[in-house]
């Protein structure tokens, strides 16, 4: 029997178990109440509040712009749907960046606000004072390492990082910090398999992948992206699962014609 089947709540212990136990871990986002409930009843082990939100539901170019607020917004209606999933929410670009205080109260109020289990934050040693403290407070923390969306002005493009030796190493050596600080798991974004693979078997935490292969613990992606809904977005490593634009194009434009036809609504769906 899988741990998977087993459990009632996923918790970050179970995650651990996962590892142990060679399960892979599913993660996906969700940004709203309705689809959190359809993403949680499907058997999903890990909902992700991604900063993603920033693309996919405000229709910003990066991940940047979303506050604090918004991902409080969020993660609050994600909560509310949710009774089996760990649910995780991303601390906004500019909420966790070299001012431990500040840090932890940014972390504090995602947590008390949301209700949310955990927190993912991005970035490696740069920030690690910032990661101690908040784990230190009591906040379980999820890392994300390889390509960091909000770095991006830094990076100047979304291509694979780590692909030469300095910044492979470099992000070995976050990962194993990351560990040593309390994270319970760790993201790798858009990296070459074969390093996901060797950080997955260094670390004794799950390690996640988008990107990264299929030597790693789990894998995680946009459920706007797996499910068709952008069309613009391609990489290589997304499996799409369905072509929701054509079926809710096509579902709209059939009331557009019955409604302009006179057929909707018909003798039955009026008092
Ligand atoms: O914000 C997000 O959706 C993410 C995933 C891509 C891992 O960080």
């Amino acid at each position: 029997m899988s741990v998977h089947k087993e459990i009632k709540r996923v918790t970050t212990h179970v995650l651990s178990e996962m590892k142990l136990r060679g399960e892979k871990i599913a993660m996906l986002t969700a940004y709203d109440y309705s689809m959190a409930k359809l993403v949680d009843q499907a058997g999903i082990d890990i909902i992700l509040v991604g900063d993603s939100a920033s693309n996919v539901m405000a229709g910003n170019i990066t991940t940047l712009p979303i506050t604090l607020d918004q991902m409080i917004y969020h993660g609050t209606s994600v909560v509310k749907a949710v009774n089996r999933a760990l649910v995780v929410v991303d601390m906004p670009f500019g909420t966790c960046s070299g001012n431990p205080l500040e840090s932890l109260n940014a972390a504090i109020r995602i947590m008390k606000e949301t209700g949310a289990d955990a927190l993912k934050i991005e970035g490696g040693k740069e920030i690690i004072t910032d990661i101690r403290k908040i784990i230190d407070a009591g906040i379980p923390v999820m890392g994300h390492l390889g390509l960091m969306p909000q770095s991006i002005n830094k990076y100047g493009t979304y291509t694979v990082r780590a692909k030469e030796n300095e910044e492979a190493k470099k992000l070995i050596d976050d990962a194993k910090l990351l560990e040593e600080a309390g994270c319970f798991a760790i993201v790798l974004e858009k990296i070459p398999a074969a390093l996901g693979k060797t950080v997955a078997k260094e670390l004794r935490i799950p390690v996640i992948g988008i990107g990264a292969g299929g030597g790693v613990d789990g894998q995680v992606l946009v459920i706007h992206d797996m499910l068709g809904i952008t069309q613009e977005f391609s990489p290589r490593f997304l499996r799409r699962y369905h072509n929701l634009a054509a079926e809710i194009k096509g579902a709209v434009g059939n009331y557009v014609q019955d409604v302009k036809a006179r057929s909707f609504p018909n003798e039955n769906e009026q008092y």
